[in-house]
């Protein structure tokens, strides 16, 4: 990466929609981990490829579906790099993350679970890294198993050693929970998960766009992201697995490109990473994929971090000493994630007066309802940051969440 300076100002004009007013106010967006805007290259992106190029791509003999082609397997090396897999053909375009987290469990899983089997999972998952293991886990008679956490929000490390056994198939939990901004100690799980024979899934939903991420040194067996969260487009994700499983996984959803050959009397499958790719994909929005891992290539990971932890500490010492507020998940390892509800007020309240403001936050229970469930709650107001967050707006957030609470009171 080529270091250039941490220049806020710069970063924020290329984030067109942060420049406008929303309810008479300026606009002040902190619901990142719900998706992030657009940096003017990857909207230019998608603008350039309906403009210049669109074509569907590896079935063209002609100059347009070549190029189209060209750019869209870029991305797969350039997806291969961000991450530091082995091989491009590790590399698989979903629709996002809840797309990849399904076609594990729908092919390896159907495949390699069966009655009795435990799928590890934690209290702080999303709903998509538990629902599609239900689904496999009730069709197959397998067992789910929950990591518990902390009141910090963090796991229960302890009970880490109890829950895994031979039986244990498969571990399937977040780097960086949604919810809580917690970054999970992965490494120690996956480790400890591979000494039982059991391959692990990474939900990196919420940890690509916030500090490196080496598949290779975390060993992980699979991991799964969404563009729209990493400055790209929506409809755009990615799975990564290791060659071997996904060499030996049956095909999930059928029909062109995923194919080698196709009669009446047998169909063979196509070679890596196309058997998993069937139908049209989304061409541009993955061609523009590339232009926001570049974007994310300019900066310094040092510098990211650095930029989140100072908005995160900012923010939290606001915030905290607000009377009845408490705050969800208060690891000292965090991401730029403050997850809180007032006493006595209704977090959709406190959300509704904010966006009258222009501020844009969350609430509600952001698909993890297990997690409220354990914190006795329903849900939270979560304001999450990004590259361009600046204290500025901070001080907006919490004037505004003061003026709001003084009305709800
Ligand atoms: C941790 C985590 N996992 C999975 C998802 C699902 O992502 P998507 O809706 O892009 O498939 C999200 C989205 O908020 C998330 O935060």
């Amino acid at each position: 990466m080529t270091n250039i300076s941490y220049d806020i100002e710069n970063i924020r004009k290329q984030f067109p929609v942060l420049h406008q007013q929303v309810n008479n106010r300026q606009l002040v967006y902190l619901d990142n981990a719900a998706t992030t805007q657009k940096p003017l290259s990857v909207i230019e992106a998608l603008d350039i490829f309906y403009k210049t190029t669109n074509a569907n791509i590896h079935r063209g003999a002609h100059y347009l579906a070549n190029k189209a082609t060209v750019q869209f397997e870029g991305t797969r090396e350039k997806i291969r790099s961000f991450i530091n897999a082995k091989e491009t053909a590790e590399i698989i375009f979903t629709s996002g993350t809840t797309d990849s987290i399904n076609l594990v469990a729908q092919t390896w899983g159907r495949k390699n679970i069966t009655t009795g089997d435990e799928i590890l999972l934690s209290m702080m998952e999303h709903h998509s890294n538990i629902v599609p293991w239900q689904m496999l886990a009730e069709e197959k008679g397998a067992v789910i198993k929950v990591i518990p956490v902390t009141e910090s929000g963090e796991w229960q490390i302890d009970a880490i050693d109890s829950l895994l056994n031979e039986r244990t198939k498969l571990v399937a939990v977040n780097h960086v929970s949604n919810s809580l901004g917690t970054i999970n100690p992965i490494k120690m799980l996956i480790d400890k998960a591979h000494s039982y024979g059991a391959k692990v899934l990474i939900d990196a939903a919420q940890s690509v766009s916030h500090f490196a991420t080496d598949v290779q040194e975390l060993d992980c067996d699979f991991m799964c992201f969404s563009g729209h969260k990493i400055y790209g487009p929506t409809g755009t994700g990615v799975l990564y697995g290791k060659y071997d499983l996904l060499e030996a996984m049956p095909p999930w959803r059928g029909g062109g490109e995923m194919i080698s050959s196709v009669s009446f009397e047998k169909t063979t499958y196509n070679s890596l990473p196309h058997k998993f790719e069937a139908g049209t994909p989304h061409i541009a929005g993955v061609i523009a994929l590339s232009s926001a891992i570049d974007f994310m290539n300019e900066f310094q990971w040092d510098d990211l971090i650095d930029h989140e932890k100072n908005i995160l500490a900012y923010a939290t010492s606001k915030i905290s000493h607000i009377e009845g507020l408490r705050i969800f998940g208060t690891s000292t390892e965090k991401t730029g994630v403050i997850s809180f509800d007032v006493e006595g007020i209704h977090p959709y309240d406190i959300g509704t007066l904010l966006d009258k403001q222009g501020i844009a936050v969350r609430t509600g229970h952001h698909c993890t309802e297990p997690l409220w469930s354990y914190y006795g709650v329903t849900g939270s107001v979560r304001a999450s940051f990004a590259i361009y967050t600046t204290t500025e707006e901070i001080d907006l957030f919490v004037d505004a969440l003061h003026k709001s609470i003084s009305m709800l009171r």
